[in-house]
């Protein structure tokens, strides 16, 4: 079975070539920064003070163990409907507000918490997660920061996608380049605040660079086919 292991930096369009990807091969898909960020949500919603100057890391941890381990969060696998769920309430949407973004780092950087994701996600890789069953028997792509050195090294095909930060914040904002610097998400701060806790910044060895600065997204698409071909 396929596992196909994404790494890259905020706006680099992960997500969008993952989910393409995983489709294209019938594949379950992952979306590992899905989770980081329903935790953060959680803490939130549980009043959980995020921009205290220094934050209660043991609170957060606990509230996040609560979180996945007392059946609150699900996440789907089927790339065409990939619902981060809490308590029965469809959260995807809200997992991309502009204050979860600018709290997950924080949550994220949270060596204990991490460690909570990482087990969670090597279940779901490994198809041990009962909650769903469409990635039985199917091949998966994973996505998020982590997962090519951390959570699957041994992922059949690895790969970092990297592209020129001017790129990356126009895609974000959705602008052109030239006016991107005005609106929209600081993902510079953020990328800095993650890279102090993983490594997507530079491969690791056996992982493939794949710098999409100049590939529009079927290019880019079609060399992950391409590599997960090979892999075959
Ligand atoms: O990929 P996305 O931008 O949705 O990720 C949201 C956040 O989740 C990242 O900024 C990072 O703090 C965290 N993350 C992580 N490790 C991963 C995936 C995401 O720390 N594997």
């Amino acid at each position: 079975m396929i596992r196909v292991a994404i790494d890259g930096p905020a706006g680099v369009g992960k997500s969008s070539t993952a989910k393409a990807l995983a489709r294209h091969f019938r594949y379950a898909y992952l979306d590992t920064g899905a989770m980081y960020r329903a935790s953060a949500w959680w803490c939130l919603h549980q009043g959980i003070d995020l921009d205290a100057p220094s934050i209660d890391e043991q609170q957060v941890t606990e509230a996040v163990a609560e979180f996945f381990t007392g059946d609150h969060f699900s996440i789907g696998l089927d790339p065409d409907a990939p619902k981060v769920m809490a308590d029965g309430e469809d959260i995807s949407e809200a997992i991309r507000s502009s204050e979860v973004s600018s709290h997950v780092s924080k949550v994220s950087g949270i060596i204990p918490v991490r460690h909570l994701l990482i087990a969670a996600q090597r279940a779901t890789i490994l198809g041990e997660n009962a909650a769903d069953s469409f990635s039985e028997g199917r091949g998966i792509v994973a996505e998020g920061r982590d997962i090519t050195t951390v959570v699957a090294p041994d992922a059949e095909v690895r790969v970092l996608m990297t592209a020129r930060e001017e790129v990356r914040q126009a895609r974000r904002t959705g602008q052109s380049a030239a006016v991107s610097a005005v609106g929209g998400e600081d993902v510079a701060a953020r990328d800095r605040a993650d890279s102090k806790v993983t490594s997507f910044l530079t491969a690791a060895d056996g992982v493939t660079t794949v710098d999409n600065s100049d590939m529009d997204f079927q290019q880019t698409l079609d060399v992950l086919v391409g590599l997960v071909d090979d892999a075959i």
